[in-house]
Parts: C-alpha cells; structure tokens; sequence
C-alpha cells in the first residue's frame, strides 16, 4: 500500500512573518494526521523559520527548487547541504513553471534528482504536458518520457523512493482540473513507464501526485483513484483551512 502524499508548493508567496503564520495555523489543524504525508515547501528565504516552526510537528519541510552541484561558483543557486542543515527532507524538481520560465530541461532535472538522492533529500519530480500536445493526443508519449528522463541512471530502490507529480500545465493556476478519470489514466501510464523503465515492484512502489487546481471541492474524488497517491497543492496550499481540508480528503 503507498501512503497517501499531500504537499503544498507555496511558489512566490508568503512572507517570512507570513510563512509561520500559516504554518502556525496548520499545525493545529493537522496535528491528528498519521495516514497522509504532508508536506510544504515555502520560499528559500522562509526556509530556517519554517524550519523551527515546524519543529515537533507531523508536517514535513521542502523547498521548490535546488542546484544539481554540491557548491561553487553559482551565484544566486541553492546548494543540497545547505538545505539539509536546515532540516529539509523534500526538493519540488523541475516544476513546470521552472521548465517555462527558467530553461530547465529534463537533463537538468535529472542531474538534480540524482543529487538531491545523493544528499538523502526526497525528490518530488514534476512531470506535465502542455495544452497544445493534449490537444495533439501526445500527453502520455511526453510524460512518460519526461518520467524516464528524470529518473535514468537511478538504482530500483532510489527510484522507488522519488516522488512523482502529474501536473497538466493547462491545469495549473487555471481552475480547470483534470478529470478525475483523466488524471488516473495518465498517472497509470506514467506508472506503467517506470514499470518499463525499471520493475513492476518499483512501479507499484513509486508515489505519483495529481497537481493544477487540486482543492477542497475535488480533491476526494481524486483521491479515488487506484493510481493517485497524493497531490501537489499551489492556490489551495496559501490558506490553513483550505490545505487541512485537502489533507483530510
Ligand atoms: P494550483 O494548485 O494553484 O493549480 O498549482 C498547482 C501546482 O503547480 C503545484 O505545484
């Protein structure tokens, strides 16, 4: 049985004061969890006071984003060790916002994968086709390569462990969810490439997340799903009462 994994991605928002705030709230709210992972990732600069807000609690600290080296001369980049001094577990990977606006390519995410897992950081890889190749009747072709992308070179029991995140770019930020059946049918192709890439018991193993506009109102129905372990959670993840409800599907 996979466990159930809820992560909120807060993208560009919240202050530091803001940042332990929600959280603040949220750790009340979910205090009695212990089937679901949850999991959010703030803004880097909030990262040491989400940190020590966090502390004691059931809820788990990740980042959106790293640098695939371990230091150097990257101005303005990330390193994995600095983040795990702070007490962060999970790294958001190759957002489709970073892929868009920030030139990451499935090389890159592949490099940060494997650092992340070299550093014992658990990587939540995301994966997403554009509107333009759903409408072309490509979704499970690029998805399914992006997964086989991200995860090459990686042993069966590092693969198991990388979470996945099935985000539809058409569905992000928008409103407009995939259907539930829709989500479960990509989720289950992408499942059966890891099957393809490695083995049906990493296949089985390996958690993949629905993301774009999970909320209150969809988020049981998803959940419903055989394939669906989870999701990655922006709008919804920004209110205390809106995340618990998600986590509590
Ligand atoms: P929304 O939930 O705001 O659609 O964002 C989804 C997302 O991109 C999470 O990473």
């Amino acid at each position: 049985m996979r466990k159930p994994i809820i992560a909120g991605n807060w993208k560009m928002n919240k202050t530091a004061s803001e940042s332990k705030t929600l959280i603040e709230q949220l750790i009340p709210l979910l205090a009695d969890v212990t089937e679901v992972d949850v999991v959010v990732c703030p803004p880097f600069v909030n990262v040491e006071s989400a940190a020590a807000a966090l502390k004691g609690s059931n809820i788990a600290l990740g980042v959106q984003n790293m640098h695939y080296e371990q230091s150097g001369a990257y101005t303005g980049e990330i390193a994995p060790s600095m983040l795990v001094e702070l007490g962060v577990q999970y790294v958001i990977l190759g957002h489709s916002e970073r892929r868009q606006f920030f030139g990451e390519t499935d090389e890159g995410v592949n490099k940060k994968t494997r650092t992340a897992i070299e550093f014992g950081l658990k990587p939540i890889v995301c994966i997403g086709e554009t509107l333009e190749e759903r409408e072309a009747g490509i979704t499970n072709e690029v998805v399914c390569k992006q997964t086989k992308l991200a995860l090459l070179g990686l042993s069966e029991s590092e693969a198991a462990d990388v979470v996945l995140a099935y985000e539809p770019i058409w569905a992000i930020g928008t409103g407009v969810t995939a259907t539930a059946d829709d989500a479960n049918e990509t989720i289950a192709a992408i499942r059966a490439s890891v099957k393809e890439a490695f083995s049906g018991d990493v296949a089985a193993k390996i958690r993949i997340q629905y993301g774009g506009s999970m909320k209150p109102g969809n988020v049981s129905e998803l959940m419903a799903k055989p394939d669906i372990d989870g999701g990655l959670i922006g709008g919804a993840a920004l209110k205390a009462e809106d995340f618990s409800k998600v986590v509590k599907f």
